[in-house]
């Protein structure tokens, strides 16, 4: 088969115009590669709906009665998969109202100037924003990974939702940090945000995301075209600069050991080679076992480091809910 060289960018442009502008079943604009899987089914469909594909199933000599029952069953189970993804969708966008609750009473506090409320937000800050913000990066990394072991799509929305959200996550850490963190980097509002070498990291990840967010959107990728997925891959940049802060605030301990547990099979199930292989196998549906064993391996390092990010986020999060952060 001869593989059309239009850029990607193209190819997803012309399809849209083919099909008009459309929404997905989550309720937002469908992503380029949602397009595509469209047209696919799509003509799928056709394929299977014609008379040579239908012939043997023996469904348009079915009596009225026994036809009627098929057609109720399958119209329940398509409402079933379509509310099914659209419930998961929603489910995973009201996570990422969490750190903002969890923050919410001692900001509350600050603004209104109550006593005590500087140094409550300063203890917990890091601790709340810095850990929900990795854990948003985790969860916007995972999405491929996800895409690539089930063949799902309904979930790829939300990598850009995830990546969005922890732009605001991180954008406010670093606010509250240049207003609050003075006890602990004395030196003005420069030195809460760039005095140490972790505090740069912390810094230039949270600029970083800037043009990653702003180019998370249907026009930038338009205009971008062919450049569009170079800026995208500053994600990459992005994880190095985030493990960098950690490893200097953690050395080859804790927050560091956890960050590397997540980050290793996400790392390894982007490597082309494993992506493709992988693909290739599910689509075939061959190498079940291998794949079932390479699945419980990476999701079970996955979770290791997973479980004692979101437990930390727990923990320090209701204790700065309740306005008594830790002083550590
Ligand atoms: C994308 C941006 C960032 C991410 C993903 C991130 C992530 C993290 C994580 C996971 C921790 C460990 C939290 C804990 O000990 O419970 C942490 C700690 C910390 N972060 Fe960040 N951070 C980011 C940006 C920043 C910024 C902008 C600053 C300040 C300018 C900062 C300052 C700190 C400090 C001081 C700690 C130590 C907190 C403590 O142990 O008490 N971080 N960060």
């Amino acid at each position: 088969m001869v593989r059309s060289q239009r850029p990607w960018y193209r190819s997803a442009r012309s399809l849209r115009r083919q099909q008009g502008r459309c929404r997905n079943r989550a309720g937002g604009v469908r992503t380029i590669s949602e397009l595509g899987t469209r047209a696919t089914t799509a003509s799928k469909d056709r394929l299977d709906s014609s008379p040579a594909s239908t012939a043997g199933t023996d469904l348009t000599e079915a009596p009225p009665a026994v036809a009627l029952r098929l057609s109720a069953t399958s119209s329940r189970a398509r409402t079933a998969n379509r509310l099914l993804p659209a419930f998961g969708v929603w489910f995973f966008r009201g996570l990422l109202v969490i750190p903002f609750v969890f923050m919410a009473p001692e900001v509350i506090s600050l603004v209104l100037g109550r006593p005590g409320s500087v140094a409550n937000v300063s203890a917990s800050t890091a601790d709340v924003l810095g850990t929900s913000s990795f854990l948003l990066f985790v969860m916007m990394l995972s999405v491929t990974p996800v895409h690539t072991m089930t063949g799902w799509r309904w979930h790829l929305i939300l990598r850009r939702d995830y990546g969005v959200a922890m732009f605001f996550t991180a954008g406010t850490d670093l606010t509250l940090a240049a207003l609050t963190t003075g006890d602990t980097f004395p030196g003005g509002p420069l030195a809460r945000i760039a005095g140490h070498t972790f505090l740069v990291f912390g810094t230039l990840s949270v600029f970083l995301l800037i043009p990653l967010t702003l180019t998370a959107n249907r026009p930038a990728m338009h205009w971008l075209g062919g450049h569009w997925k170079s800026v995208q891959r500053l994600t990459y940049v992005l994880w190095v600069t985030i493990l960098i802060h950690l490893a200097f605030l953690f050395g080859l301990s804790s927050f560091f050991l956890d960050a590397l547990a997540v980050s290793t099979p996400l790392a390894l199930m982007r490597v082309p080679a494993v992506r493709r292989w992988w693909r290739a196998a599910r689509k075939a549906r061959a190498q079940r076992v291998v794949r079932f064993g390479a699945a419980v391996v990476l999701i079970g390092l996955f979770s290791v480091g997973y479980t004692q990010l979101v437990h930390e986020l727990a923990t320090k999060g209701s204790a700065a809910f309740v306005q008594r952060p830790p002083s550590d």
